[in-house]
Order: C-alpha cells, then sequence, then structure tokens
C-alpha cells in the first residue's frame, strides 16, 4: 500500500497491542447468536494482520481468550476454539509466506488438544521468520503471566543462582511471555469499554491507550489508521515534562 499520507512513518509505534472487544454485542445487536459475532470478527483480524504487514510494525500482540474467558458458557468457549482452530489452519500457508512470525501469550496447557497441536505447529513453522511478530494472547492473563516470572526468579534465588538486589525491571520482564520484546507502545480497546481486563499490565506501563466504541467485527485497517494518528498525536512524557519531550 501507500503510506497513509497523513501518517508519520517515523512515528510508528513498535507494538500494536489490541483487546478485541465486543463480538457478542455485535452478534445480538442482529439478533445472531454470539458466535457469529467473533466469526465475524476473525475477518478483523485478517485484516488487522495485513495492515501491520503493510506498515512494517515491528510487533502485533491481540487478546483473544483470556483465562477469565473459560467462564463463559460451554457453547460459546467450544465455538471460540473452534474458529481458532480453523483460523489458524487456514492462516498458517500465509504466514510463511508473509515473513509473518507467530507466538502465543499464556499457558497453552489448558487449550483443547487439537488447537495446541496446531499453534504448535503454526509457531514451529513460522518461528524461522523475522518480519511481523504476531503474538496471539490465548489463555492468556496478566497476573498468572507475573506470578509465572515471579516464581522462576524466587526459584533461582532460592537456589542461589541469583542475588535478590540483582533482580532488575529487564531481568523480570524477560521472565515474561513477551520477554525480548519492546513494550506495546499503542494500546487499543475496541468496543466501548474502559479496562484493561488483565491484559499486559506490566507492559502496558507506558502505552498510550486508545479506548474506541466500534465493535471488533466492525474494526478494520481505517480504524487501525485512525487509532494510530490518534497516537501519533498524543505526547508522550515518560515522567518529564512537556518541554524537556519536545523536539528543539
Ligand atoms: C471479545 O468479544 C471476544 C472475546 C472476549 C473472546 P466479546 O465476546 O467479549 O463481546 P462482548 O463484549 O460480549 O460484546
Ligand atoms: C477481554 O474481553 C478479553 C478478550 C478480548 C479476549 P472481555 O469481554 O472478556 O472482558 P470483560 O469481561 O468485559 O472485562
Ligand atoms: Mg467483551
Amino acid at each position: 500500500m501507500q503510506f497513509p499520507q497523513e501518517l508519520d512513518p517515523d512515528k510508528l509505534p513498535a507494538h500494536v497491542a489490541i483487546i478485541m472487544d465486543g463480538n457478542g454485542r455485535w452478534a445480538q445487536q442482529r439478533g445472531l447468536p454470539r458466535p457469529m459475532g467473533h466469526q465475524v470478527g476473525v475477518e478483523s483480524v485478517q485484516a488487522v494482520v495485513r495492515a501491520a504487514r503493510k506498515l512494517d510494525l515491528q510487533v502485533l500482540t491481540l487478546y483473544a481468550f483470556s483465562t477469565e474467558n473459560w467462564k463463559r458458557p460451554p457453547f460459546e468457549v467450544n465455538a471460540l476454539m473452534g474458529l481458532l482452530k480453523k483460523y489458524l489452519l487456514h492462516e498458517l500457508e500465509t504466514m510463511v509466506a508473509n515473513n509473518v512470525s507467530l507466538r502465543c501469550l499464556g499457558r497453552k496447557d489448558r487449550l483443547p488438544d487439537d488447537v495446541r497441536d496446531i499453534l504448535d505447529k503454526v509457531i514451529a513453522d513460522t518461528a524461522g521468520n523475522d518480519g511481523l511478530v504476531f503474538n496471539l494472547a490465548l489463555n492468556y492473563g496478566s497476573r498468572v503471566e507475573i506470578l509465572d516470572a515471579v516464581k522462576t526468579v524466587a526459584g533461582q534465588c532460592a537456589n542461589g543462582e541469583l542475588a535478590a538486589d540483582a533482580i532488575t525491571e529487564e531481568l523480570f520482564a524477560a521472565h515474561l511471555y513477551t520477554g525480548g520484546l519492546p513494550d506495546p507502545d499503542l494500546l487499543i480497546r475496541t468496543g466501548g469499554e474502559a479496562r484493561l481486563s488483565n491484559f499486559l499490565l506490566w507492559q502496558a506501563s507506558y502505552a498510550e491507550i486508545c479506548f474506541v466504541d466500534t465493535l471488533w467485527p466492525d474494526f478494520r485497517e481505517e480504524n487501525l489508521l485512525d487509532a494510530i494518528r490518534v497516537y501519533q498525536g498524543r505526547q508522550r512524557r515518560f515522567g518529564m515534562t512537556g518541554e524537556q519531550v519536545r523536539p528543539a
């Protein structure tokens, strides 16, 4: 694509993370069963991944299923798992061909065997790719992620490998699922709710947050570009004064 004229190519976020919300309401507004919203939401995922590649973003993280989402009715959970499997099967070749590297944020152990198998295959087959890093947050919970990292680090302290004083922010962050990746610069939540729902609580410390009313199944490339435009209009101060960060 031609670079969107009104975007500054030098101020693109390296990492965009999205809480894909509003599928159920989208379906209900149309008198459809909730899984229909998830099904159409897959088209939004495809559009956003394509747009992220075209913009040459470094990392895209999509929140697809939270540790809390298991509380939904089994019918809906099964529908989501089925869609996930279908999506991964369908996208494998495209991801390989487009130099996308898929990663999973979350504990894979609770996913159904067939979903985990295809997920592992896509991750393995795209591991050598060095283009867009595409994180799918699945059975993801930020608090579990932080606790797992705490346990690893505490274990290293207990067996004498690590001194407590040597624990730095960088060392700790390396044990999160996102270890080695930059923190999200822009965090978008669709669907009109203004909450984080246990998503990237550590990593989003300085993310610019954009809450948009668009329901996820309606979200397309132009909505992503809109959010990036908002992001580019923000002044990221990181604790400093506006004068300190404003370019001379
Ligand atoms: C987001 O849409 C998808 C998942 C959480 C899996 P929802 O299903 O939460 O849609 P709403 O918020 O009920 O409309
Ligand atoms: C957050 O959406 C999780 C995902 C988008 C996967 P939810 O719809 O589950 O969040 P709450 O329950 O409204 O906070
Ligand atoms: Mg929701």
